[in-house]
């Protein structure tokens, strides 16, 4: 794990989100409103999420690299919603509230199969990074189109002091993981692969869209920055991360595809989109 050690490094020293170095002159609010509404709720959503999912229930076992990993992955991801959120403010559009949201029951149940065995806790951590370095691509290719949409509108502030930097941190957060997760994969047994790939066949879905109420708000996050080539920029890439990652296609299947065509399915805007194609 000499590598995931680098990456490691690279995360805890990257430059942070300082909340009070962000400059949030916008010059049109309505027109950021109005073009972005649906990607900074979906994105806030998400990023606030991540306080309260507690991934150390689900790996009773993390080594100290994993430990220190999630301790600097949930300080810059909740910096993360604090500035989506105080954006969103300033522009007219409500945070989402997250009161009253729990961690994901299941976490604890998994957590506590990784406790019984070190052979299961070594497939959970394989498909945790794998699934870490999906949503992160993910994460990283929103802000990205995010930030293109406000270049080209002149939010210059916006997009030299926020977009560039969480880009920054998805995209280190994403090495971590995949690092992770490769050097995981390796050390495990054919039985545990096969379960490793099955697992995620059946689970996976982007980050935030798990649930079937939560699935529309991602189909129009989709519509509104990837428009006709989201197979290009959103199911290739991330599909090509489980299979390097996890072995080849047929292994693997088309598993975010088919993921992300069920979100789309669950909204009118998603469903046109569909029908275009
Ligand atoms: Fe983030
Ligand atoms: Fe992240």
């Amino acid at each position: 794990m000499v590598l995931a050690a680098d990456r490691l490094e690279f995360v805890e020293r990257k430059p942070p989100l300082v909340f009070d170095e962000i400059d949030f002159t916008v010059v049109n609010p309505e027109r950021l409103a109005t073009r972005l509404a649906d990607p900074l709720e979906y994105a806030q959503r998400v990023e606030h999420l991540v306080g309260v999912t507690q991934m150390e229930t689900l790996m009773p076992r993390r080594s100290d690299e994993v430990e220190r990993f999630l301790v600097q992955w949930t300080d810059d991801e909740l910096g993360h919603a604090r500035a989506l959120g105080h954006l969103m403010e300033l522009v007219g559009l409500q945070p989402v509230p997250l009161d009253g949201v729990v961690p994901p029951s299941q976490n604890a149940k998994i957590g506590a199969l990784g406790r019984a065995s070190k052979r299961l806790h070594e497939v959970i951590e394989v498909i945790w990074a794998t699934s870490g370095a999906m949503n992160e691509h993910l994460a990283m290719t929103a802000y990205h189109r995010i930030d293109a949409i406000l270049q080209a509108d002149g939010e210059q502030a916006l997009h030299e002091t926020l977009f560039r930097r969480l880009r920054a941190h998805e995209s280190a957060h994403k090495s971590f993981y995949a690092t992770y997760a490769a050097a995981r994969w390796a050390t495990l047994r054919g039985w545990q692969r096969r379960l490793a790939r099955a697992t995620l066949r059946r689970t996976w879905a982007p980050v935030g869209a798990t649930e079937a109420v939560d699935r529309p708000a991602f189909a129009r996050t989709v519509v509104a920055l990837s428009a006709d080539d989201w197979r290009e920029t959103l199911v290739d890439p991330l599909q090509s991360i489980a299979e390097r990652i996890m072995g080849a296609a047929g292994e693997v299947g088309p598993i975010v595809e088919r993921a992300v065509v069920l979100t789309l399915e669950s909204d009118p805007a998603g469903e046109e989109l569909l029908q275009r194609l």
